[in-house]
């Protein structure tokens, strides 16, 4: 079959953004905005968004960002061994947060104040089960003697199957997943149990990492894996399957902190996201998958509707620009910077 020069989806989503604040939130949200109705966002702010209060207050600061867009920031608690749990039961009911964060402490970017030991929040997972509040993992150990590229496989084994064996009615997302263990788990976990696949994740493996020397802008966390991997998040994400969504999990970092001696994780997928998706689903044969992953997984698990309005990808090509100028920094890399990319939005 030939593939058509042009689709319509339903507007997408985006289950997976780090927005920043101040003059990074400014010059990135747009890109978001532009092409996202809805994005759950990310708490780990350089002081996290742990109180329903904090929450209320950063999320007028990405709508004032996102003025005129109409875009809707879902917003998420930044768990901590002290989470009060009527304050987060408080949160969700007025409408304020829409899920929380588990940050395994030390395992990612701002992750400092996270969960030291999933048991010391038992109070916490036990009101989300009971207000069906879903609960957002970064699904890595963070034990030194586990080598990076199993802390995926071993966070399933070490905490998310006890998690959910202990609370059989909490609701999970585990966010970029990463392995062909995590597809196989999300698959059999049920209804309950949804995941985010990030379109990094779905073009880059380890070894592009490492092409022709150190790739800064292509690191991230969870970090990329063998080919292999790579293949079965591809099989998951254009399958349709409904426990797969999109989520970018875009992390700006600007040029000088990841070209460091000791850069940061996180890669700026949002100013080419969902033109990417729509090539990756072209390239495996699966255009028409696209809304289920992009428009219509994620409000299903999540309860709620999926958008009315329509965008248009259209088959054209254009490049991704080198930076994104930031106010104060260097500038942002996007991912594939200074790249074709065969898909644009219209
Ligand atoms: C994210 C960030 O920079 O905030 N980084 C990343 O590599 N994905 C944090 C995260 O989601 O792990
Ligand atoms: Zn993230």
């Amino acid at each position: 079959m030939t593939s058509p020069a042009s689709i319509k989806i339903r507007r997408p989503d985006d289950w997976h953004v780090h927005l920043r604040d101040d003059e990074m939130l400014a010059a990135v949200a747009p890109y978001t905005a532009n092409v996202f109705a809805r994005a759950i966002v990310m708490p780990n702010l350089k002081k996290p968004v742990v109180l329903t209060s904090d929450a209320v207050a950063y999320r007028k600061r990405i709508l004032k960002a996102t003025d005129g867009t109409g875009f809707i920031p879902l917003m998420t608690a930044y768990l901590t061994d002290a989470t009060n749990p009527s304050d987060l039961e408080k949160g969700f009911n007025d409408g304020v947060f829409v899920a929380a964060k588990l940050y395994p402490a030390g395992a990612t970017t701002n992750s400092e104040s996270g969960v030291t030991d999933i048991n010391k929040i038992s109070s916490v997972i036990e009101k989300m089960e009971e207000l069906s509040m879903p609960l957002l993992v970064h699904g890595e150990v963070t034990s030194p003697d586990i080598d990076v590229f199993d802390r995926e496989a071993v966070f399933i084994d070490r905490v998310l199957e006890p998690l959910l064996k202990k609370h059989q009615g909490l609701k999970v997302v585990f966010e970029h997943i990463t392995t062909s263990q995590a597809v196989q788990f999300v698959r059999a976990a049920g209804p309950r149990v949804g995941a985010t696949v990030t379109i990094h994740h779905m073009i880059i493996n380890r070894s592009d990492m490492f092409k022709g020397g150190i790739r800064p802008h292509l690191y991230c966390l969870p970090v990329a894996k063998r080919e292999q991997h790579r293949l079965a998040l591809v099989e998951a994400a254009t399958s349709g399957e409904k426990c797969f969504f999109l989520g970018t999990d875009t992390a700006p970092h600007s040029v000088n902190v990841k070209e460091s001696a000791c850069g940061c994780a996180g890669i700026f997928s949002a100013p080419s996201a969902i033109e990417l998706y729509a090539q990756a689903f072209d390239e495996a044969g699966a255009l028409e998958n696209l809304e289920s992953f992009a428009s219509l997984n994620g409000p299903a698990f999540y309860g709620m509707d999926a958008n009315v309005d329509e965008i248009t990808l259209t088959r054209e090509s254009w490049k991704v620009p080198e930076v994104i100028e930031v106010p104060g920094t260097g500038g942002v890399a996007p991912f594939m910077a200074g790249k074709e990319i065969q898909w644009k939005i219209s």
